[in-house]
């Protein structure tokens, strides 16, 4: 049995040898980009990722006789390298997890309010909110909480007893480095001002000449990280060396977290959020994330109108559409936060008949009176950069992560000596009530900052089942747009009868109540659309993409379609 383990580790080397052999070997191979697929159908496994490398390392765990959770280990460390807009080691995310056996489980690893924080940390002495404070640099910093998640992953499910061997690939890929994409050059080209004045030292991310399709990128200081947490396990990461970094780091820019802070991290299980729809049962992440409670209350009150019927994307069904996000989004803000420190009335909100009443304002004819509604004011944010992955495994075992930094890069700021950039996360708190965030979010009491809280997300990692049996997997980035690309993208198959490729590529819209408009992506809704909406009294407006969803579709034959997002380089891939 060790002989067999080690020749499955052995293979499991040479895979990532090939890697780097075939980059270092050829030049011209270096500088070429793995070329990312959108739709791929397979009959026993699959992984789609935000990225091509980490899909095909996390398909490589399962190969070698990893299960899902394993596979999900390794990529979410992989994305920390090849992906550093939104990978991570310094911020935190969602997991949801299916067993082949049909148990499910919730791990919470998202980022704690440090012990300093407290609810007017980011406001001056006249009460108002001081710009960029919660976003920018040091003091933005929630307590990381990804190591730690992955760590309580796989202790409960993971099969691979090594979870070093599950981390070695992503510190191969620091240490030797891996050819950038388009997207990846620009998106680092957009914020070298952003690393060089939320750093005290020059990070790995500052090119003068300006990044390249091609450009190898390097990190060495991550490597060292990744070796520690490698050797140390979580102390690797919670304690010495890294710690120390992590403090002094915060000392040098008035952050505030602390030693102790990060001793105390701890990744939580919690029970899913779990719904029924028509014939399928939705499996969702519950708070401190809104996106399972809200996705509840669109799907229940989207299961009492004809949508099918009515068509997709037509005047009827985005109207409907866009009139529950209204009321589920005034909901999140007055209700919703980390239910640890908040009773957030979780059982009150997925009520039919609460939601029924919520509805009674509904016309069919009409926006719904905007009484209801207060002004706000509000930018389409510059970027919205969070990550998801789905993995099937060839028992059946399911897992859907979504990660996050919070804005792209989060704070921007590098931790000196460790190589990995801190999250901004402490945004998604509301700083002060009724003012909104980067999303335009606003937010009450509920998400009000506190020691030791976990701020209000809208991640939404989801798995459906449809009579008893795993049918889709998924999960989108894109900040407040997250609920209703996970909605859209669920409607688009069970509804509108799409594959998963399609039904990830199709452009979205979202309304998220204030500010009162209906945001569409280039291509969705449609001209005829537009018209009957704005006739109806909505305000529509063209914005940048929605989302990048990475999902996996069960097909009646049994074999598994991944559908990766054509927004990015997303990548799916299976055996
Ligand atoms: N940082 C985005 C979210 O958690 O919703």
């Amino acid at each position: 049995m060790k002989y067999l383990v080690n020749i499955r580790f052995l293979s499991y080397f040479l895979f990532v040898f090939f890697i780097f052999s075939a980059q270092s070997c050829n030049p011209s191979a270096a500088r070429l980009p793995i070329q990312s697929s959108k739709k791929s159908i397979a009959s026993k496994a699959m992984v789609v990722s935000a990225h091509p490398l980490a899909t095909k390392i996390g398909l490589e765990v399962m190969k070698q006789g990893g299960n899902a959770v394993d596979a999900a280990v390794a990529v979410q460390f992989a994305l920390a390298v090849v992906y550093p807009g939104a990978g991570n080691i310094g911020g935190g995310g969602f997991m949801i997890i299916r067993t082949k056996d049909g148990s499910t489980d919730a791990l919470d690893f998202r980022e704690m309010a440090p012990a300093a924080a407290h609810r007017n940390m980011y406001l001056d002495a006249d009460g108002n909110v001081i710009k960029g404070l919660s976003l920018d640099g040091h003091r933005a910093a929630g307590v990381p909480g990804s190591v730690a998640g992955m760590f309580a992953a796989h202790e409960r499910y993971g099969k691979n007893k090594d979870i070093s061997a599950l981390i070695a690939p992503a510190f191969r890929l620091a240490q030797k480095g891996f050819s950038i994409s388009q997207q990846e050059a620009t998106r680092l080209n957009k914020f070298q001002d952003a690393f060089t004045k939320l750093n005290t030292t020059t990070p790995v991310f500052v090119n003068k000449k300006g990044w390249k399709s091609n450009d190898l990128l390097r990190q060495k200081e991550l490597a060292q990280t990744l070796q520690a947490i490698m050797d140390r396990g979580t102390a690797g990461f919670y304690e010495g060396p890294v710690a120390d970094k992590i403090v002094a780091e915060m000392a040098a820019g008035k952050g505030i977290i602390t030693h102790q802070d990060l001793k105390n991290y701890e990744a939580k299980w919690r029970k899913p959020i779990s719904m029924p729809y028509k014939d399928y049962e939705v499996i969702s992440m519950p708070p401190p994330s809104s996106g399972g409670i809200a996705l509840a209350q669109l799907l229940e009150i989207a299961s009492h109108y004809p949508i099918k019927s009515w068509g997709f994307q037509s005047v009827n069904s985005s109207h409907l559409i866009a009139e529950a996000e209204r009321r589920v989004y005034a909901d999140r803000a007055e209700h919703l936060g980390d239910s640890d420190f908040y009773p957030v009335p979780q059982k009150n909100l997925l009520d039919p008949a609460y939601l029924r009443k919520r509805m009674k304002s509904y016309k069919p004819s009409a926006v719904s009176s905007s009484e209801e509604l207060s002004a706000g004011s509000f930018a389409p944010p510059e970027s919205e950069e969070t990550t998801h992955f789905s993995i099937v495994d060839a028992e059946g075992n399911a897992v859907s992560i979504t990660t996050t930094l919070n804005a792209s890069y989060g704070s921007k700021t590098v931790v000196t000596g460790a190589g990995f950039l801190l999250n901004n996360e402490m945004d998604d708190f509301s700083s002060k009530p009724g003012t909104p965030n980067f999303y335009g979010l606003i937010g009450a009491e509920a998400n009000a900052i506190e020691a030791g809280k976990r701020m209000l997300s809208s991640m939404t990692p989801t798995i459906v089942t449809k009579d008893k049996n795993l049918f889709m997997v998924l999960g989108t980035p894109g900040g407040s747009t997250i609920i209703t690309s996970v909605f859209q993208t669920i409607l688009n198959v069970v509804e509108y009868d799409m594959g998963m490729a399609e039904a990830v590529a199709k452009p979205r819209f979202h309304h998220q109540w204030l500010p009162d408009q209906i945001y569409y992506e280039e291509g969705a809704l449609g001209e005829v659309t537009i018209k009957g909406l704005e006739k109806l009294g909505h305000q529509t407006k063209l914005r940048e993409s929605i989302g990048r969803v990475d999902a996996i579709l069960v097909r009646a034959d049994g074999t598994l379609e991944g559908g990766a997002d054509p927004r990015g380089d997303d990548h799916a891939e299976g055996f």
